[in-house]
C-alpha cells in the first residue's frame, strides 16, 4: 500500500517525506483554504518537494469549466493528478481527460457504484471517504473492500485511495481490505508509528542502562 498525506501543509509533507514515508500528496480546496497561502504556489512547493503524484482538485462544477481548469492544474507540474467531483460532469470530464492523458483522482466516492462508474470513466484514482460513510453510520472499510473486488473482477486499472481516514484503525483496515493508497492527515501520521508500549519500554531501557553506567 502507498502513503499519501492528505494535507496541504508543507512542513508536515516535509516531516513525513524525510522519513522516505510520502508516495505521494492529497490536497482538496478545504485543505488549502486551512493554509491561507496561494493555491497555484501551495502545489508547486508541495510538487516540487515529493517525488509523487500531487492531488489538486478544480473548483468548477461543470464540464467544460473542470476540463479548462484540469489543464490549467497538469501545467503546473508533471506529477500534478487533477482532482474531479464525483457527478455526471465530473465523470464525463474524467474521460476527456484520460483520452489527453492528464491523470485524474475522482473524490468523493461513497458507494461501489460510483466508484465502479469513476474506474470505467479512466479515472487514475478513486476516492472513497471511508470517515464520512463511518459518520453516516455505515463501514467505510467495507466499502473498500468491495471496491477492490470489484475492480479486480473487472480487471480494471484505478488505484483506491482510501480518503477521510481518522485514525490508526481505519489505516490498518485500509490495508487489510487492499486499498492501494492510504491518504494520510499530516495529524494522523505521527500515530502511526506511536505506541505506549515502546514509550514504556525505552523508558525501563533508559532507567537500567542508568543504573548501570553508574555501578
Ligand atoms: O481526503 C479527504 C479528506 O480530506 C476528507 O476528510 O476528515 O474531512 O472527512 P474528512
Amino acid at each position: 500500500m502507498k502513503f499519501f498525506l492528505d494535507t496541504a501543509n508543507i512542513d508536515e509533507i516535509k516531516r513525513i517525506n524525510d522519513l522516505g514515508l510520502c508516495d505521494g500528496v492529497t490536497t482538496n480546496p478545504s485543505l488549502i483554504n486551512k493554509e491561507g497561502r496561494d493555491f497555484e504556489e501551495v502545489i508547486k512547493d508541495i510538487a516540487s518537494t515529493v517525488d509523487g503524484p500531487v492531488s489538486a482538485e478544480v473548483t468548477s462544477y461543470d464540464y467544460e469549466g473542470m476540463v479548462k481548469e484540469a489543464r490549467e492544474l497538469a501545467a503546473w507540474a508533471d506529477n500534478v493528478v487533477v482532482k474531479i467531483p464525483m457527478t455526471e460532469d465530473g465523470l464525463k470530464a474524467t474521460h476527456t481527460l484520460a483520452q489527453e492523458g492528464i491523470k485524474t483522482n475522482v473524490t468523493l466516492i461513497f458507494s461501489v457504484s460510483q466508484g465502479l462508474l469513476a474506474a470505467k470513466a479512466g479515472a487514475t484514482y478513486i476516492s472513497p471517504f471511508i470517515g464520512r460513510i463511518d459518520d453516516m453510520g455505515e463501514d467505510g472499510l467495507r466499502l473498500i473492500a468491495e471496491l477492490r473486488e470489484v475492480l479486480d473482477i473487472y480487471g480494471l486499472d484505478s488505484q483506491i485511495i482510501a480518503a477521510s481516514i481518522r485514525h490508526i484503525g481505519h489505516f490498518e483496515g485500509a490495508a487489510l481490505a487492499g486499498a492501494h493508497v492510504a491518504t494520510i492527515p499530516g495529524t494522523i501520521f505521527p500515530k502511526l508509528w506511536s505506541h505506549p508500549l515502546t514509550d514504556k519500554g525505552i523508558e525501563g531501557f533508559k532507567k537500567d542502562w542508568d543504573a548501570f553506567t553508574k555501578r
